[in-house]
């Protein structure tokens, strides 16, 4: 198969590319660098860096010219604007590109009869659900900027499925964890920010008990359904997700005790995460601090039920295993990039 990868130098979108490669399919890759690093395209045995595209999914000229230059068999479609808080604070241009850059996408698919649509959406989309584990069937519209630009996109997928019969899929993945996970960027995922500080010697910061739960899932394990999903005819929505919860604290735990570390976290109230973002508490309209609160101290529980009847995957990777890959990956890359211009340790 003929792939299109967009958010290829970012953490899944980078694993997915190679997992694509080495199961034989042609791939394209395309970033714009705004998350990314050069560093995600680099594997023992493969360098991605001289052959992905540098652009924008919301360049609707490159994406049309990409697409009619390489006949795509498949769209898997990674790039997003991810982290929370910037969504919260740049509304707009997390719609920009997490919803328009989308439909840029399934336009050009449309035109260019690309066969297999894939979106990769989040299990934030289950924010206001109190139903557990999350069921595909059942999701209450979502509150937040990032959550509701995923909930957009999705519904713009099912529009074209819709409509014009295209064969799109929407994967909602969990937390998802494992090497190319960003330990540096301003805001990194839990375990890339609890390694990061291990690192440095530094005690984490965990906000509200730190006894919230969360649904883990293995990059591998993604990447693993991912070509399954691909393989398989139909339009879908799918839970990517282990259906097993840990909390903030024995991920801590487990990971202090997997880098020799004895150091001990500082808890802040739940709120506390978002005061290095005072704009939000600005304007007419000041941001709810339950809002705030409930994104912080929430609990998610995927189902994966449905990804087991329709595609027979089951999720390999024990935590423990996958959080060794993660701090082995990580603590290269801290190593090497010390002094990297943008790492902005942030005043928690
Ligand atoms: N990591 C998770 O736990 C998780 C959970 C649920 C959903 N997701 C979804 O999975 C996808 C990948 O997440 P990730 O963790 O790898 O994020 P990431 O930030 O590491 O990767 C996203 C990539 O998209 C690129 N990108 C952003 N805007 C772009 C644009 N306009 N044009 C081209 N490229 C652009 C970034 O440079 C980055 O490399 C996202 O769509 C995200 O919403 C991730």
């Amino acid at each position: 198969m003929k792939i299109f990868i967009t958010g290829a130098a970012g953490f899944i979108g980078s694993q997915l590319a190679y997992k694509m490669l080495k199961s034989a399919h042609e791939v394209l890759l395309l970033d714009n660098f705004s998350y990314g690093h050069e560093d995600n395209l680099i594997f023992p045995d493969y360098d991605f860096r001289s052959e992905i595209i540098r652009g924008d999914i919301r360049d609707t000229d490159l994406i049309r010219k990409l697409f009619k230059e390489h006949n795509f068999d498949c769209v898997c479609h990674i790039a997003a604007i991810t982290p929370l808080p910037d969504c919260q604070m740049n509304p707009a241009q997390a719609a920009d590109v997490n919803v328009t850059g989308t439909v840029n996408l399934l336009e050009a698919s449309r035109i260019y009869g690309v066969k297999k649509f894939l979106f990769a959406s989040t299990s934030a989309v289950y924010e206001n659900n109190t139903d557990f584990p999350s069921v595909e069937s059942n999701v209450i519209p979502p509150s937040l900027v990032y959550p509701s630009t995923k909930y957009a996109a999705e519904q713009f997928c099912r529009s074209y499925a819709d409509v014009y019969g295209m064969d799109t899929v929407c994967l909602r993945f969990a937390n998802v964890y494992g090497p190319h996970l960003d330990c540096l960027r301003t805001q990194p995922p839990v375990l890339g920010y609890l390694i990061r500080e291990l690192f440095h010697g530094r005690s984490p910061v965990l906000h509200g008990t730190g006894e919230q739960r969360r649904d883990f899932v293995y990059v591998g394990d993604l990447t693993d359904l991912t070509e399954s999903v691909l393989k398989a005819n139909g339009c879908d929505t799918v839970n990517v997700s282990s259906g097993k919860t840990y909390s903030i604290n024995e991920l801590m735990t487990l990971t202090a005790r997997l880098m020799g570390s004895a150091i001990k976290p500082v808890y802040r109230e739940a709120a506390h995460f978002w005061h290095s973002y005072p704009e939000l508490y600005q304007g007419s309209y000041p941001i709810s601090e339950d809002a705030l609160n409930g994104e912080v101290t929430k609990f998610t529980c995927l189902s994966n039920s449905h990804a087991f009847e329709k595609y027979g995957w089951k999720p390999q990777t024990d935590l423990e295993t996958g959080v060794k890959n993660t701090i082995e990956f990580s603590v290269r890359i801290l190593n090497s990039t010390k002094d990297r211009d943008n790492v902005k340790i942030l005043e928690q």
